[in-house]
């Protein structure tokens, strides 16, 4: 059950026992989880986890194989960078120009308001100047923001960044640190996968993933050593020092 704006109370995501597939058995299972608004969520885990697929079934691209799912709002998404679409001659303007067309009634095209409030979300994320580029032509980061700008255009709820930071150097890390907390400012929830586990104890909640869910709380709560060995296996060092003194090696960026 997919269940677009129904979830009642102060969540916009709610999900109970969910187990979401490609088709065939399911690749992530007993996802429990409850988000609020201006909630700032981690996902961690390795790859193959289930972070991507998490988020496919918040987009309402995978259905629930069992268990539930109730997502209320409009979910943007800054999906892993994808090559394959880059070559398209569409600028920055008309990605998030796009980003509207979901609040128009069919029989309408985007016109002046559209790109107006699609030039005012570009100039929110820096990149005002950058608007008549083209998409493919901007950096990695630039093409985030991008996406970060269609994801206000469309007003979501809910946003969604597939390890945006993988990649990205200390400057735009730090941008796009702020672009988070300032969407979950203004009351939206953000759902960050990442590989950094001491990046989400900023956050206020984390969830851990691996092929099921291994964890779901506040990141000082949720992170004791056995979780972070259940979601990481042999991967997981454990450095010398502070608590908090963890690091995930031997992945790869796939
Ligand atoms: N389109 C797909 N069809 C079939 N299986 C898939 C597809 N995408 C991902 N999977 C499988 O689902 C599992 C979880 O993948 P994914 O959600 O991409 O993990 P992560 O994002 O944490 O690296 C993996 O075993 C992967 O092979
Ligand atoms: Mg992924």
């Amino acid at each position: 059950m997919h269940d677009r704006g129904a979830v009642t109370g102060e969540h916009v995501v709610v999900a109970e026992g969910l187990a979401v597939g490609y088709g065939g058995a399911p690749v992530l299972t007993d996802v429990t989880v409850a988000m609020r608004p201006g909630e700032r969520i981690g996902v961690l885990g390795p790859n193959g986890g289930g972070k991507t697929t998490l988020m496919r079934a918040l987009l309402g691209e995978l259905r629930a194989l069992s268990g539930t799912l109730e997502v209320a709002g409009r979910c943007g998404t800054v999906p892993q960078t994808e090559r394959s679409r880059l070559d398209y001659p569409v600028s920055a303007l008309d990605v998030v120009v796009m980003g509207a067309l979901g609040r128009l009634p069919w029989w309408r095209r985007p016109g002046r308001a559209e790109r107006g409030d699609a030039l005012a979300a570009l100039g929110r994320v820096g990149l005002a100047e950058r608007a008549h580029h083209t998409f493919g032509e901007l950096s990695g980061g630039q093409r985030q923001r991008v996406l970060v700008a269609r994801a206000l255009v469309q007003d979501a709820a809910i946003v969604l960044f597939d390890e945006p930071f993988t990649g990205l150097d200390a400057p735009s890390a730090a941008a796009l640190t702020d672009l988070i907390d300032a969407l979950a400012g203004e009351g939206r929830a953000v759902l960050v996968s990442t590989h950094d586990v001491s990046q989400t104890l900023a956050w206020d909640a984390v969830l851990c993933l691996n092929r099921r869910q291994v964890a779901f709380g506040p990141p000082v709560t949720a992170l004791t050593p056995a979780v972070l060995e259940a979601t990481y296996g042999r991967a997981l060092i454990r450095l010398p020092g502070n608590g908090a003194g963890y690091a995930v090696v031997a992945h790869d960026h796939g």
